[in-house]
């Protein structure tokens, strides 16, 4: 299999892109991160792929708040394409991915999400699990398809919700599991393990 060539697309920290590129760092992950774009100007992720020279750069989303569409979406195929990017892979990426987008890579963006889908898509889903009374919360990776939060499952990993956590401890209990999770994906995808049927992901 040809080592997969990703571009992340990301909004805030970039934990999750780090945690990318460990996992390629200690061999385990037979992937190349080729570029890294955010919707962001400030975002540490983009100062934080930097430090490990790959090339990144801020892409105006502008005038939507929420999604990319339009121009911006457009800029965005074209930046990927011309880094040679085969997949797409949105880590803290804030914004809905529309039609455009994933019909120029099929089949080939992911996305993680803080929540054992489908319970909690949307924004905060650890601060959703906890107000709800969850006693299990967790992440997912999946595909991306034209809905919210609502793609093909890849990796699921759970994390217990304790007595007196708060949102923020029990977010970053998730962000523990999401560091393995994404690595954990995107290995099966590199080894060509996945094929989509239908809303089911088969790992051969
Ligand atoms: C992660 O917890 C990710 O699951 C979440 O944003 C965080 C990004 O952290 N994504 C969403 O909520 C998408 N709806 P990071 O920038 O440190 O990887």
């Amino acid at each position: 299999m040809p080592k997969l060539r990703l571009a992340v697309l990301g909004s805030g920290a970039g934990t999750n892109m780090q945690s990318i590129l460990d996992a390629i760092a200690g061999g385990t992950l037979d992937a190349e991160v080729v570029c890294v774009i955010s919707d962001v100007a400030d975002a540490p992720i983009l100062e934080r792929a930097r430090r490990h020279n790959i090339p990144a750069r801020f892409l105006s989303a502008a005038p939507y708040k929420t999604k990319l569409e339009g121009p911006a979406e457009e800029a965005y195929i074209q930046a990927i394409r011309e880094v040679g990017a085969d997949t797409v892979v949105l880590a803290g990426f804030m914004r809905i991915v529309k039609p455009g987008l994933l019909a120029a890579f099929p089949g080939r963006v992911l996305n993680i999400h803080p929540a054992l889908l489908p319970a909690f898509p949307g924004l905060h889903s650890w601060k959703q699990a906890l107000d709800y009374g969850c006693k299990v919360a967790g992440c997912t990776v999946h595909f991306v398809d034209a809905g919210t939060d609502s793609g093909p499952i890849i990796v699921q990993r759970t994390v217990p919700v304790l007595e007196g956590d708060t949102p923020e401890t029990l977010h970053a209990r998730i962000q523990a599991q999401e560091h393995l999770a994404y690595p954990e994906a995107l290995r099966l995808l590199a080894a060509g393990r996945l094929s989509i049927r239908g809303r089911t992901v088969a790992i051969a």
